[in-house]
């Protein structure tokens, strides 16, 4: 297994402290993982810094051949990364295998094709005897963290569009989900020129803290926790670092008296639950109309019981474990407060599984108030709240009462509505009669505490860059 940091083009053992890599389905250490020493961590930083003047004038279609090798790489060993991915956080191998590694390949294909063609204003004579011209530059070193609940697809969502634009960057996965990255940094290092992409490991505290204030980084991406977004941003002022956030999310998913019901329930039943409900834009805050409000809570009770719960290979598993023994105590926790209300009726699971790993049943809260903990707080764990509602406003009013504003969802047959509706939610992105669905040209990122920066399209380009105008006197 490849466990060495990749620094200057070279894969280096590590020299700082060790972290256990679990398997989240047994619990069992899989690898022992050298972090970075804080002499790695400036080396990486170093190495990125001396590579930026080239790389960022290498020619767009130069990058493009190089992200798109990595696709191809990614496409033709999907089963070894997809194997190493699922036996890491315990999610089912399917899933990683035929859901998330087409989608990384993407992204750095996508991303060969969008620094070919940045666009903006036109070049012209705005002040008579001179032209003025954009350019769109690359901003220099980026540090970027990365989360564990999809840990290759978010290095994938940071390295490609970053690498895209001209940058050079240093990037550290989650310690508690090295293996994919790592595997990659063997990959990326035989694809780039030395120091372009650099991979350290080690914990937030002090890794984490050391690159993203590191006086040569000069912009710095999380996809983490809004405690984590807060520290990067405190850490940041000191050198006025452009920073690129997203922390989560609460997703409410609106469900009118006319929606399809069985739509509904099949849709919650995946994108509620899918990756153990570990995912930013989850399903899992739903105002239903109390016309269908028995029957909703009902069929996805039923629904949510079917959903196969298992290790990663195990035929026809659904979902897998959380991440950690954490994880699913601050799950359980929240349920279990929930639970405690006389309102709140817990319809199914509700427990963590007996054995070995982090398994946590697929669980309905209903009855649940709009200030109550479980609507407020982003459980990130396979849990959804029912709560039912009267009329529009206040359908509209509670989805819009969250700290957070990433993602969200409506569900009607009346595409009107769903319009006026969808125009007044304060959310990254809203979806009609769906949810969860991604794609590499569309933007992902929220509003609010769920952070600003754009991930995947080209606003994530554009975001890895900076707007300059040349203007010359005629
Ligand atoms: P976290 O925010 O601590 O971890 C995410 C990444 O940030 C990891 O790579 C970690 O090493 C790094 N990190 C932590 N402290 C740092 C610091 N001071 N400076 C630089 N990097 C630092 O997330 P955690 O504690 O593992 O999860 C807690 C909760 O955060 C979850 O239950 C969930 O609610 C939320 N979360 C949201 C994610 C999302 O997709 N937006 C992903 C992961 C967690």
């Amino acid at each position: 297994m490849q466990t060495k940091l990749l620094i200057g083009g070279r894969l280096v053992q590590g020299e700082g402290s060790v972290e256990s890599v679990l398997d989240a389905a047994t619990g069992a250490e899989i690898a022992r993982v050298p972090g970075a020493s804080a002499a790695q961590v400036n080396a990486a930083v170093g190495a990125a810094h001396a590579a930026f003047p080239a790389w960022a004038r290498t020619a767009p279609k130069d990058r493009a051949v190089l992200l798109t090798r990595v696709a191809e790489a990614l496409e033709a060993q999907a089963a070894e990364y997809a194997a190493l991915e699922s036996r890491n956080t315990g999610k089912p191998q399917p899933a990683a295998l035929n859901d998330e590694l087409p989608a990384i390949a993407d992204v750095f294909r996508f991303f060969a094709g969008a620094c070919r063609s940045p666009s903006g204003l036109a070049a012209g004579e705005y002040l008579p005897g001179h032209t003025s011209i954009i350019r769109r530059d690359p901003v220099g070193v980026v540090g970027s963290i990365a989360p564990w609940n999809y840990p290759l697809m978010m290095a994938a969502w940071k390295i490609a569009p970053a690498l895209a634009a001209g940058n050079t960057l240093v990037v550290k996965p989650s310690e508690q989900t090295p293996l994919t990255a790592l595997r990659l940094a063997e990959l990326l290092a035989a694809v780039f020129p030395p120091g372009v992409v650099n991979v350290i490991c080690g914990r937030g505290e002090p890794v984490g803290r050391q690159l993203t204030t590191h006086p040569q980084v000069r912009m710095v991406s999380l996809t983490g926790s809004i405690a984590t977004g807060q520290k990067i941003l405190a850490g940041a002022a000191d050198s006025l670092k452009r920073t690129h956030l997203e922390l989560g999310g609460k997703a409410p998913v609106i469900v009118f008296d006319d929606a399809d019901v069985e739509a509904l329930v099949s849709g919650v039943r995946t994108f509620g639950y899918y990756n153990a409900g570990q995912d930013c834009t989850a399903a899992c805050r739903l105002y239903v109309g109390q016309r269908i409000y028995e029957r909703v809570v009902a069929d996805l009770t039923a629904a949510v019981r079917s959903i196969k719960v298992g290790s990663q290979q195990e035929p026809g598993v659904e979902m897998g474990p959380l991440i950690s023994a954490a994880q699913r105590e601050r799950v359980a926790g929240m349920v279990e407060r929930a639970a405690a209300s006389k309102h709140v009726e817990v319809t199914t699971g509700g427990r963590a599984r007996a054995g070995g790993g982090f398994f946590y049943e697929p669980t309905v809260v209903a009855g649940a108030r709009q200030d109550d903990e479980i609507v407020q707080r982003e459980v990130f764990g396979p849990v959804v709240s029912v709560t039912p509602f009267s009329d529009v406003a206040e359908a509209l009013s509670w989805a819009n009462d969250s700290e957070y504003g990433l993602a969200s969802s409506v569900w009607t047959r009346d595409i009107t509505r769903a319009m006026q509706v969808a125009a007044q939610l304060q959310y990254g992105c809203t979806w009609i009669n769906t949810h969860f669905a991604l794609v590499s040209e569309m933007p992902h990122g929220g509003l609010k505490r769920s952070g600003y920066g754009k991930d995947l399209s080209v606003y994530a380009f554009e975001d890895y860059t900076v707007v300059r105008h040349v203007m010359v006197k005629l």
